[in-house]
């Protein structure tokens, strides 16, 4: 049995000096980047102390285990064991997948997205001077869904990349495994490659629920490339490490075009701080995803009984509440109007796509009392 992972005092947080902390002023509770508020997990703690005490704090170079460790990792929790020798590190998610269209297609090249969707994804788009196509979520009472109709038109008028964010932030759904295949079967008719970005993948609740794109059929083998790290999941994003995998010869060969500064980029501490997570870690992930699931379901608890205008669906994976604000009486920027009257900080939904300005994005990866002292704050600014 997991112990459960709590999160630390507002006291201890207020010391980091990553951005979530230093962003906004003392009197701001920050809750928008995607960082959590827990100590790190101890297998990690040792493998960071093990290079500082060594002085062992030069380049990365070949880091088999950590390939190795994601491959059991995966095994163990969705049942696929990826090839290790279809593996490559990059500096972070975001680069990887910017490196990745680099050598896929040119600039004007058509790539598709799934609006709403992580903000970055618009960015690194537009990074490769790529012509963004925005293929929207359909949804139910904010359970989304790909539209896959709509997604075979934009195929067929000549996209070349589509970049699937896998499980999806922030809605907080998991696309199953028939959707998937699906979509497989589109982007091989089409000749699309799929990049999945599955950085939230290891957060899912119920794993079961999570298939990862490569997993899905012999199709999505032939199209897809996962993009990940441990980033999310460990909270590691300040060290600098993600990878890149494939399933099939062929991609890896078309791949083998990225520079190898993709790689030098990366950083040590990044690459043994994630083997370290996903090799000696788990325990710590399932007592993390007790207090998370926790979180989501205070989140729930404290929109029904103080603020039922909000509406919210417990998310499948993460920690991530997607809010739409659009009864609450708030005006049309809740996350500004939240900041200057409440002093709580949010991502505001129009970041995630141009029809969501009134949706908030809120991180409750964090202690129940600041959970607690978020939904007193949006109160305040009502
Ligand atoms: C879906 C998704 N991809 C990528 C990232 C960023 O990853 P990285 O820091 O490795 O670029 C995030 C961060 O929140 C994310 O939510």
């Amino acid at each position: 049995m997991a112990d459960v992972v709590r999160a630390l005092s507002l006291s201890e947080l207020r010391k980091r000096k990553s951005v979530k902390w230093r962003q906004f002023p003392d009197d701001v509770l920050p809750l928008p980047v995607a960082e959590m508020d827990f100590p790190s997990a101890p297998a990690i703690k040792a493998a960071l102390l093990d290079l500082v005490e060594r002085s062992d704090t030069g380049y990365l170079g070949p880091f088999p285990e950590l390939f190795d460790a994601f491959a059991n990792f995966s095994n163990l929790r969705w049942g696929w064991q990826p090839d290790v020798k279809q593996m490559r590190i990059a500096t972070d998610v975001g680069v990887g997948i910017v490196e990745l269209m680099r050598v896929l297609i040119k600039p004007g090249d058509k790539v598709m997205l799934n609006s709403p969707v992580y903000e970055n994804i618009w960015r690194w788009i537009l990074e490769v001077n790529a012509t963004t196509v925005d293929t929207p979520l359909t949804e139910v009472d904010l359970t989304y869904k790909l539209d896959l109709a709509a997604i075979e038109k934009e195929y067929q008028s000549g996209v070349k990349v589509h970049i699937l964010c896998h499980p999806h932030n922030p809605v907080g759904v998991i696309f199953d495994k028939q959707q998937l295949s699906s979509l497989a079967q589109l982007a091989k008719r089409y000749q699309v490659v799929i990049l999945s970005d599955e950085i939230h993948a290891p957060l899912t609740y119920d794993p079961k629920t999570f298939t990862p794109f490569l997993a899905v059929s012999p199709e999505a083998k032939e199209v897809g490339i996962i993009i990940t790290s441990a980033s999310k999941s460990f909270n590691l994003a300040g060290l600098k490490c993600g990878f890149i995998v494939t399933e099939s010869p062929k991609m890896w060969e078309r791949i083998t075009a990225m520079p190898p500064a993709v790689t030098w980029r990366a950083s040590l501490f990044g690459a043994a701080a994630s083997t370290a997570a996903y090799g000696l870690s788990s325990n710590w992930l399932d007592g993390l995803l007790k207090t998370l699931d926790e979180n989501r379901k205070l989140v729930d608890h404290l929109i029904q009984s103080r603020l039922p205008a909000i509406k919210y669906r417990i998310p499948d994976f993460g920690y991530l509440a997607w809010l739409d604000m659009s009864n609450l009486g708030i005006g049309d920027d809740p996350a500004a109007k939240i900041l200057e009257k409440g002093r709580l900080a949010l991502n505001g939904g129009v970041l995630y796509g141009p029809k969501h300005k009134n949706f908030v994005r809120l991180n409750f990866g964090t202690s129940s009392e600041v959970i607690t002292e978020a939904f007193n704050r949006i109160a305040k600014s009502l």
